[in-house]
């Protein structure tokens, strides 16, 4: 069990406490984007087109990346994208994307996605997980500067999600499925 307390801003990383990179918080390439959902939008049940919300949340996520990494980045993979309630014209759409790990290349970020009603409370529509690979003029992948500083129990337990995806991506690949 980790406790809140200071220095546990050390765990987050690949490379433990032994990281020599520097470290850039969750809070410092957090993107919220707002979308009113327009016509253009819906699909022929009267709901929000999914592959739209996809192409929102590859944006969000991909400035977060960006934000974070200070590098241009590419979509890797996407990871258990849900979609958990529909949405509809002229719902007001809200999009949070923060980072939940950094690898040596390569880094995954959080999409939340809500419906924010009129009293401004937020329901989950869906959840996604991304990864993004550095890459040069080449598109061959380079080291990203930045570790990712974890300060709170919520931001650990992300981490080592994001670790098991990981793992379980690794094997899936090597598994050939
Ligand atoms: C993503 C890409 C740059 C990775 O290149 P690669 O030569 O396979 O890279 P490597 O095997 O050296 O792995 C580099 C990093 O990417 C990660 N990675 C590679 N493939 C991945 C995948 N499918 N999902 C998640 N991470 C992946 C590796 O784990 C590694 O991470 P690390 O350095 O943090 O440990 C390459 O596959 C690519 O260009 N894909 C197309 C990307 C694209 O066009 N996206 C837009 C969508 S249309």
């Amino acid at each position: 069990m980790y406790i809140m307390e200071e220095g546990l801003g050390h765990v987050g990383s690949d490379y433990g406490a032994g990281d020599p990179r520097p470290k850039r918080t969750i809070a410092f390439s957090q993107v919220e984007n707002v979308y009113v959902i327009r016509y253009e939008n819906i699909n022929p049940q009267g709901r929000l087109f999914g592959g739209q919300l996809v192409s929102w949340i590859d944006e969000v996520a991909g400035a977060c990346a960006g934000r974070h990494t200070g590098l241009p980045v590419t979509t890797a993979s996407i990871d258990n994208l849900t979609f958990k309630r529909g949405a509809f014209l002229a719902d007001r759409l809200v999009l949070l994307a923060r980072m939940t790990y950094v690898g040596r290349t390569s880094c995954e970020v959080r999409v939340d996605s809500y419906i924010e009603d009129k009293e401004g409370y937020r329901h989950t529509i869906n959840r996604a997980y991304l990864t993004y690979v550095a890459i040069d003029d080449n598109g061959t992948p380079i080291p990203i500067p930045y570790g990712l500083e974890i300060n709170t129990v919520a931001e650990k337990a992300r981490w080592d999600g994001a670790i098991l995806r990981r793992d379980y991506r690794k094997n899936r690949q090597h598994m050939g499925f």
